[in-house]
């Protein structure tokens, strides 16, 4: 498997990023390149890929690069040959990506990536995502995300490259409970228990699920009204001839509009402009479709952004304002509403003592959008009203947020909220460990909550852990109960210098679950602030220097979203 890059900065850091992920989400049995496309021998080796990725500036005229003029000669040449000779085609069975570079301020926006696309699909290739269109004018690196996303949804269901064990398995409900609720809303947390017995299914702690989601059937409903057809239409998704690259991958086989909606399409997010462009087009002439194609011109940006972007509104809300817009099916799957994505949750259970159940632990997500509308995730809210016994369809996928080899190894885990939920698994993977007769390390639980009477869940099994041994102290950290903020770090502080001597001393290893953008980055700091106080007088470099080393022997490790 290769990811062919050119030679901009961007492009090879794009290049690489892309390899270090794919690396680590699809290890098993799957070995990825990065190589500079000046090295690429593409005449050689192109027909025998299985997987390959371009990432393929444009400058200035609509060119390619220097180093990639040679290939992109070849290939627009052997793109036309095959148009010409029926049935030539080169590439059948390789299956591609592209991502190309570009910038909105030129008039061949990422010309070279779509000429790529194209002469790949000619020649037989299968794109495994929609094309990418970075626009380095705007923001090239958010493209890049979003694409990557569209690229690790739609492998995640390949059989190109397994981080599962196993491929999706119907299990079962086996509890559902709520575990927290909070004050002040109807936000809450639940934990949820599936049978995986008999699924073929494996896991290890700290491996995640995947879940697939699907949308309720009041939304299914209300979808299949604005689309104005029956919810037992059958269809089929095909790609037309050319596909220029934009459009969803689509799902198998012919569907029913009900599955479609239920499965497929995710309407609840906020709108995209580019959605809402495709929308515009089938209106006619009507009124409601004059004042849609305002809204996406650039004459409307100002009240685009008060009117859609600024209040979140949904792509269901959006149709819900503009009944008479009724695009078809193709375009509403193809290119108006997004795929909706797999969920994926730190799996919270510990298969030495739930060897054939996986346990999830799931924060609601209700809220109310600037329009009134109720927001619920589509995930958590069906986990929380999944009834026992009903089935669910799951995947495991490996991570390598794992315990250390040895159990004498230290651990300091931080993770407050759901952030608790892999170190519920490893804490019961020790415990179990304990009653077998292994000697433990010494192990420390930094958990948060707001308030100790309504959120702090999994309060008995952690106050066993203690007891038993699998847990040396649990340190909490109440937010709510008092004036003061009191959070975890502020705990990891006060206990600086016996976690530098678990850490420094002892080989032992950090975790930290949960929240990326305020919690694991302020828990961050105080682990640099510990390693340049403890230091004694180490400099800020020397501290930032110590956790980079301790990340890249993977004994500072984070699963944070
Ligand atoms: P708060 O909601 O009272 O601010 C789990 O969500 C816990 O993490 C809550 O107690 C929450 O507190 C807390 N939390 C919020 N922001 C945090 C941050 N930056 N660092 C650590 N904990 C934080």
């Amino acid at each position: 498997m290769a990811g062919v890059a050119q030679e901009t900065g961007t492009s090879e850091r794009f290049a690489k990023q892309l390899k270090a992920e794919l690396t680590s989400r699809y290890r098993e049995g799957t070995q990825f390149d990065v190589l500079d496309i000046e090295d690429y021998r593409a005449e050689q080796c192109l027909a025998g890929e299985q997987l390959v990725f371009f990432l393929m500036a444009t400058y200035g005229d609509g060119e390619p690069t220097d180093n990639a003029a040679e290939f992109y000669s070849w290939l627009t040449k052997a793109a036309q040959r095959a148009e010409g000779e029926e049935g030539e085609k080169l590439l059948e069975g390789v299956s591609f990506g592209v991502f190309g570079l570009g910038n909105k301020q030129y008039e061949h926006f990422c010309a070279v990536g779509k000429r790529v696309h194209k002469a790949l699909t000619q020649l037989g290739a299968t794109p495994v995502v929609r094309r990418g269109d970075g626009d380095d004018d705007e923001d090239i690196e958010a493209d890049f995300e979003l694409w990557r996303t569209d690229l690790y949804a739609s492998l995640d269901k390949s059989a190109l490259v397994s981080n599962q064990e196993g491929r999706d398995a119907a299990t079962l409900v086996l509890a559902v409970d709520k575990v927290a609720s909070y004050e002040e809303s109807d936000r809450c947390c639940v934990h949820v228990e599936l049978d995986i017995s008999g699924t073929g299914l494996s896991y290890e702690a700290g491996d995640h699920v995947g879940i697939h989601a699907q949308n309720s059937a009041a939304v299914v409903e209300q979808m299949a009204d604005l689309l104005g057809l029956p919810l037992d239409t059958v269809f089929r998704l095909t790609v037309p001839e050319g596909n220029p690259g934009e459009l969803s991958t689509p799902f198998a086989g012919p569907t029913t509009l009900r599955t479609a909606l239920a499965w497929h399409a995710d309407v609840l997010s906020p709108a995209h402009k580019p959605a809402l462009q495709a929308l515009a087009a089938f209106g006619g002439e009507g009124l409601e479709a004059a004042r849609l194609r305002h809204l996406v011109s650039p004459a409307g940006k100002e009240e685009y952004q008060e009117w859609v972007a600024s209040c979140n509104r949904s792509l269901l809300e959006v149709m819900a304002a503009f009944p008479s817009v009724k695009p078809s099916l193709g375009a509403f799957f193809g290119c108006i509403a997004p795929r909706l994505q797999v969920r994926f949750y730190s799996i919270s259970s510990s298969p030495l003592q739930h060897p054939t159940s996986i346990h999830v632990t799931c924060a609601v997500i209700r809220e109310t959008t600037p329009t009134g509308r109720l927001h619920e995730g589509v995930a958590s809210r069906m986990l929380q009203q999944a009834r026992v016994g009903q089935e669910l369809p799951i995947f495991v996928r490996r991570s390598s947020f794992k315990l250390p080899a040895s159990p004498a190894t230290p651990l300091i885990m931080v993770g407050p909220g759901t952030g608790l939920a892999p170190f519920r698994g490893f804490l019961q993977e020790r415990a179990a460990l304990a009653a077998a007769g292994t000697t433990l390390g010494p192990a420390h639980l930094f958990f948060g909550c707001r308030q100790r009477a309504c959120d702090f869940i999994y309060q008995d099994e952690l106050e066993h852990f203690v007891r038993c041994g699998a847990l040396t102290r649990l340190h909490l950290a109440f937010s709510r109960d008092s004036a003061q903020k009191d959070y975890v770090q502020h705990h990891l502080e006060r206990s600086a210098a016996d976690t530098w001597a678990l850490i420094s001393q002892a080989g032992g290893h950090i975790y930290v679950c949960g929240d990326a953008k305020a919690m694991a980055r302020d828990v961050h700091r105080s682990l640099l602030t510990i390693a340049q106080q403890q230091k004694q007088a180490g400099s800020e470099e020397d501290a930032e220097q110590f956790i980079k080393q301790l990340a890249d022997a993977g004994r500072y490790q984070r699963d944070v979203w």
